[in-house]
């Protein structure tokens, strides 16, 4: 007896064995769907699957969920976020719609120094309620399991409490979190850069460590953020404690971040939009996964990154939301998908292998997450009625997912 079983599904999506770990270049083109099959789950866990040809008939489930004409995937691995913030910042939107670009806003105290002063206010319990509220949001789009950085409180208290919201996310809804310290997000206006980065590695990077808040470290490497000399600086203070980094590399600017990334093994380097030949011939000669945030890259208006060119030259891509208030207010995975296909010309095949086993293997997450294997964690979504899986990014902004079950539960 198992738990529960989708049958009749048109196609399920991204089978693969459990050995692979990533896709890279010509191979992200193949996207393994097997048409006309079932999926039983037990304690969470895929038990089996296969044609329902071969459906065997002694498999009695205490659930049963019928996909006739429906497509199931594997959840969404969302691999870089920040849905951990107080509030929207859509006077921002406006100014830029006027003409203001990210930088000025910025430098006028708005943009990530904005979204500090209103985090800095709430409670714990009120960052808490509001930012769970986008948790569930993601999980009825279609994520399962989603990274979330801090990096809007700047302070070791602010920092500290943006970190433990998002860990009890993780205790108190199904999605699996892994956590980032950002506190290297931007310098605070009341204090020297020379003076943040010595409180970022003195006592940030410790009380993070002590209460085993994050899995990795980030910093925003760019020309009016951080250098990559301070890049470096604090990424290996967060090594030495057990965080692995993962950068903000490439956004505004070609700023050396993807030189820092591959120099310090960083996990991934995300954003990309401005890189040229030579961070394509070093990413090649490296283990760290080019994520692209399309969402970012669209709200922005920068250029998108040399997706094609980067798959030519056999690199892997991953594709993420940068779900947060300033740059990507938006956590729907479809979304980026279309985004991805529409704006970096990736074919459908490849934005989805993108966003599921690509992004699975930048959080580490490659045993349990992001393909249709016996043994992996029951994460998966149906969509509603569709003609074929293309017709997910093609149907761009309008919502696809129909249920979703994460952990072997429909939510
Ligand atoms: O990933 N680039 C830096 N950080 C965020 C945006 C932060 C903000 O504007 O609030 C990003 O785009
Ligand atoms: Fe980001």
């Amino acid at each position: 007896m198992v738990d529960l079983v989708l049958t009749n599904i048109k196609g399920l999506v991204q089978v693969r064995p459990a050995s692979i770990k990533k896709v890279a270049g010509s191979a992200m083109a193949n996207l393994p769907v097997l048409s006309n099959s079932y999926l039983a789950i037990t304690k969470g866990v895929i038990t089996s699957f296969g044609s329902m040809e071969t459906f065997p008939s002694d498999l009695q489930a205490e659930q049963q969920v019928e996909c006739a004409g429906r497509f199931v995937f594997p959840s969404f691995v969302d691999s870089h976020t920040h849905l951990v913030f107080a509030a929207s910042r859509e006077e921002e939107f406006v100014m830029k719609i006027k003409g203001a670009t990210y930088q000025e806003i910025a430098a006028a105290g708005g943009g990530i120094l904005n979204s500090a002063r209103k985090l800095q206010a709430l409670s714990e319990e009120e960052l808490f309620e509001r930012s769970v509220v986008r948790a569930w949001e993601i999980i009825r789009m279609g994520t399962g399991a989603v990274e979330i950085k801090s990096g809007y409180g700047l302070t070791v208290k602010d920092e500290l409490k943006m970190l433990r919201v998002a860990k009890r996310i993780a205790s108190e809804t199904p999605l699996t979190v892994k956590t980032t310290f950002l506190g290297a997000h931007a310098v605070p206006a009341d204090t020297t850069k020379e003076k943040y980065i010595q409180l970022i590695l003195h006592e940030m990077i410790p009380a993070v460590a002590d209460e085993r808040l994050a899995d990795y470290i980030d910093v925003f490497c760019e020309q009016g953020f951080f250098t990559t000399a301070e890049t470096e600086q604090i990424v290996e203070a967060g090594k030495k404690v057990g965080m692995r980094p993962r950068l903000h590399a490439n956004q505004l600017y070609n700023s050396g971040g993807v030189q820092v990334g591959v120099k310090t093994k960083a996990l991934s380097v995300d954003h990309l939009e401005n890189m040229g030949e030579e961070e394509i011939d070093l990413l090649k000669n490296s283990d760290v996964m080019p994520t692209a945030l399309p969402g970012a890259a669209f709200f922005l208006n920068l250029p998108f990154p040399p997706a094609r060119k980067m798959l030519e030259a056999g690199l892997p891509l991953a594709i993420a939301s940068d779900y947060n208030p300033g740059s990507a207010p938006s956590g729907n995975m479809s979304q980026m998908l279309s985004l991805a296909c529409v704006r970096m010309k990736l074919t459908p095949e490849e934005a989805i292998n993108a966003a599921t086993l690509n992004t699975a293997y930048a959080l580490e997450l490659s045993e349990t997450h992001g393909s249709i294997a016996v043994g992996k964690v029951a994460n998966v979504f149906i969509t509603k009625p569709m003609p074929s899986y293309a017709f997910l990014p093609y149907s761009f902004g309008s919502q696809q997912v129909e249920k979703v079950i994460l952990r072997g539960k429909v939510q």
